[in-house]
């Protein structure tokens, strides 16, 4: 079967996982027998194209990266309506991220769901506010929806939790889960300031948008309430996840951090407490001695407290254009599967 693939958003996710696909077109036939055609892609600035039978990738990739509006722009056609009317199998929600309504990118999978798609999305609006809503609206159409890039971009975190470690009960998980506050905090103990440190976040393209979210900590606390809701199975909202970011400190709470051998850590947290699933955001002061002390740089890391296993550890990129461009793939694939 010929998977026909809608891209929502064709961004640095977007264009990065075109550009895999592409690579990877005849190695993912040869090795997993997995063909595809993206048939539609729509995004805010470039516009809608359509094909039923298969965009030309490079020339949708060519426009983009000129920043010009796709040459066959539909211009009657939003992201909704190509959603609804196209014939693709399956719709990758890639557009922008809101932490506060989960729109418009609700309301795209919502779409996808009503006319038979399946939903592979790194958006992490959807996921941390409406996954459980979201999940039951697809499984009772028989589809599916897959958000392994929410979380750590493309490292295995969630499909690890959900495939590999079925069968052990995870009881908590700990983890580094927003790169730009770790690539700050790193920079801050080499000396740099704040400020400066942010700038640079923002120049390598680790930061949000708007900063604000991942400084405050709402980045962690969005992924925070997604891992609890995947991997432990509840219905966390995010307003139930305590969250204080990294603005306070200052280079004397570093200094101080140093001198008693600990290094600063934002920390996102989730635990099994009886038949309650508490979780946290916060910056932790954590001994050398400990596993995510040497985690440095934008890198990400989690720890999950497992029944029969002990601890299982998976430390990764966290964000960036292949990385997260990735992480769709492995959900494609994980479809096929
Ligand atoms: N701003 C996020 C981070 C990007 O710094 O981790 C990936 O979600």
């Amino acid at each position: 079967m010929k998977h026909r693939i809608a891209l929502v958003g064709f961004g640095t996710v977007g264009q990065g996982l075109a550009e895999i696909l592409l690579e990877k077109r005849e190695y993912l036939k040869t090795r997993y027998g997995y063909e595809f055609d993206i048939v539609g892609i729509s995004d805010i600035a470039w516009g809608t194209a359509y094909n039923p039978d298969g965009l030309d990738i490079t020339a949708m990739l060519n426009a983009a990266k000129a920043k010009q509006k796709f040459s066959q722009d539909l211009k009657d056609w939003d992201a909704l309506t190509m959603i609804r009317k196209c014939n693709a199998t399956v719709v990758c929600e890639l557009a922008f991220t809101d932490l506060e309504t989960g729109e418009p990118a609700i309301s795209h999978c919502k779409a996808a769901f009503e006319t038979g798609k399946h939903v592979v999305t790194s958006n992490k609006g959807p996921a941390a506010l409406a996954y459980t809503d979201l999940k039951a609206m697809a499984e009772k159409k028989g589809l599916r929806f897959l958000i392994e890039g929410t979380v750590m971009s493309g490292t295995p975190v969630l499909n690890l939790a959900e495939g590999p470690l079925a069968g052990c009960e995870i009881t908590a998980a700990l983890g580094i889960l927003n790169g730009t506050t770790n690539y700050i905090l790193t920079q801050m103990e080499a000396g740099m300031s704040y400020e400066d440190a942010l700038k640079k976040a923002q120049e390598l393209g680790y930061a949000e948008a708007d900063p604000t979210g991942d400084v405050e900590g709402y980045d962690a606390r969005g992924k925070v309430t997604i891992l609890a809701n995947v991997v432990m199975n509840t219905s966390l909202r995010i307003e139930d996840v305590s969250c204080k970011g990294i603005t306070h400190i200052t280079p004397e709470d570093i200094e101080k951090a140093k001198e008693e051998n600990c290094r600063w850590k934002l920390i996102g947290s989730v635990k099994k407490e009886g038949d309650k699933v508490k979780a946290s955001v916060a910056p932790e002061m954590v001994p050398l001695s400990h596993p995510l002390a040497g985690v440095m740089g934008a890198t990400n890391a989690i720890t999950f407290a497992t029944d029969l296993l002990g601890e299982v550890s998976v430390v990764g990129p966290g964000a960036g254009r292949k990385e997260t461009g990735f992480s769709i793939l492995t959900d494609l694939l994980r479809l096929h599967r």
